[in-house]
């Protein structure tokens, strides 16, 4: 994968066993998003006036065929966060209704939860999934124990941030549709990373990020709301598209795209990361970086001393793996392997148990995961960092 490597902009000096948390930009593609900003910049008043909506039309097209929805229900934003709050300060959440998702989320996403529920009286209720994962039937049986007549809406990962965790998440959004509830889905890590059908998934509401797995330049993320949905949601920044004196066929669009001025660069790059994509064919480096992934799951939990999250096959892990430590200082743990192994791989906590993950995308190699093996191995026999 050496011609693949080199698309890349990364320190060749840093093992980066970290795609997932803020992704890493092809050269083409970064390329691309600075063409776009150099335009901006040559003739300001005619690209935010005409060309930007024309551009971001394209964007948004290019988007919905890959994950199978129309244009103008998927709207750009910077970030899955800024997405969630559009949703979680709108919703119409009552005193005493509930918002059912699972103790895996990512915690800027149950702040969010929380903060609004909190404010409309609701309850943000995080229902433990028992890890290990056994099989799907067992985290679907446990979500659901979460259920009350007072559950408005459920909210649940694609791929879980700490435990990179694949949640069967069709399958729940497919209950959770039957029962007559709103389906709200974190999919920050799936665009890229697994095949995504929203025409087929029975989300109502889903985001997820192109700059982690589609690899565009950070500040490229989408908002999807099924069309009957969307006049509940207000814009997070009132604007000229609220309101809006010239309003264009669609109010979701005019409420959420037009936000001041602000570069848009990155959102407009999604063209050419779909082009990269078919120039590279992806979808095989994917899968065969998912088969590398998940084969030196067992040994990573070996030299970490510590037990696999889920077996390992294609029902729950894709291209990150993810384990509980046992250790005293994680902040320690991945400052060592960044400092002395020169080793860039998340070592964090969720609620109070800690962990390590790694990424394995096209750019890696065996021999990378091998260092890291090893560095953990050394740690274990040299530190008390892990036990
Ligand atoms: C599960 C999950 N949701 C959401 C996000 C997005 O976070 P942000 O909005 O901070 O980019 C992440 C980022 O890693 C994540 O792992």
């Amino acid at each position: 994968m050496e011609n693949i490597r080199s698309q890349f902009l990364l320190n060749p000096d840093i093992i980066h066993l970290n795609h997932g948390s803020f992704g890493a930009c092809p050269k083409p593609i970064f390329e691309d998003y600075q063409k776009w900003q150099l335009e901006l910049e040559k003739n300001t008043v005619n690209f935010f006036v005409k060309q930007g909506p024309i551009l971001l039309e394209q964007s948004r097209k290019a988007l919905g065929e890959f994950i199978g929805c129309d244009k103008d229900d998927v709207v750009l934003v910077m970030n899955p966060s800024y997405a969630m709050n559009i949703i979680a300060k709108s919703f119409p959440l009552k005193n005493g209704d509930e918002i059912l998702c699972t103790d895996l989320e990512y915690g800027a996403m149950d702040r969010t939860w929380n903060y609004y529920c909190k404010k409309a009286g609701a309850k943000y209720v995080q229902q433990k999934i028992t890890v290990p994962v056994t099989s799907k039937q067992q985290i679907i049986d446990e979500f659901f124990q979460g259920l009350t007549s007072k559950t408005k809406a459920i909210f649940i990962s694609h791929i879980t941030s700490s435990t990179a965790l694949r949640l069967p998440v069709e399958e729940i959004c497919a209950i959770a549709k039957q029962k007559g509830l709103i389906t709200i889905v974190d999919g920050a890590h799936a665009p890229g990373q697994i095949p995504l059908d929203l025409s087929t998934l029975q989300a109502d509401i889903y985001t997820g990020a192109c700059h982690k797995w589609l690899l565009t330049p950070k500040g490229c993320s989408f908002l999807y709301v099924n069309r009957a949905l969307q006049e509940l949601f207000d814009p997070l920044v009132i604007s000229w598209g609220y309101q809006s004196e010239t309003p264009s066929h669609s109010q979701f669009i005019d409420y959420h795209q037009l936000q001041g001025t602000r570069d848009i660069a990155a959102f407009l790059t999604i063209p050419k990361a779909m082009e990269f994509r078919k120039e590279f064919d992806w979808e095989t480096v994917s899968d065969s970086c998912r088969k590398i992934a998940q084969a030196n799951y067992q040994r990573f939990a070996e030299a970490a001393n510590a037990t696999m999250l889920c077996p390992a096959s294609d029902e729950f892990l894709v291209q990150m793996c993810s384990l509980e430590i046992n250790c005293p200082d994680t902040v320690r743990l991945g400052t060592l392997l960044y400092d002395k192994y020169r080793i860039e791989i998340p070592v964090f906590m969720h609620g109070n148990k800690s962990y390590i993950r790694y990424s394995f995308q096209g750019y890696n190699t065996q021999e990378e995961l091998d260092k890291l093996f090893a560095a953990l191995a050394e740690i274990r026999n040299t530190t008390e960092l892990l036990s």
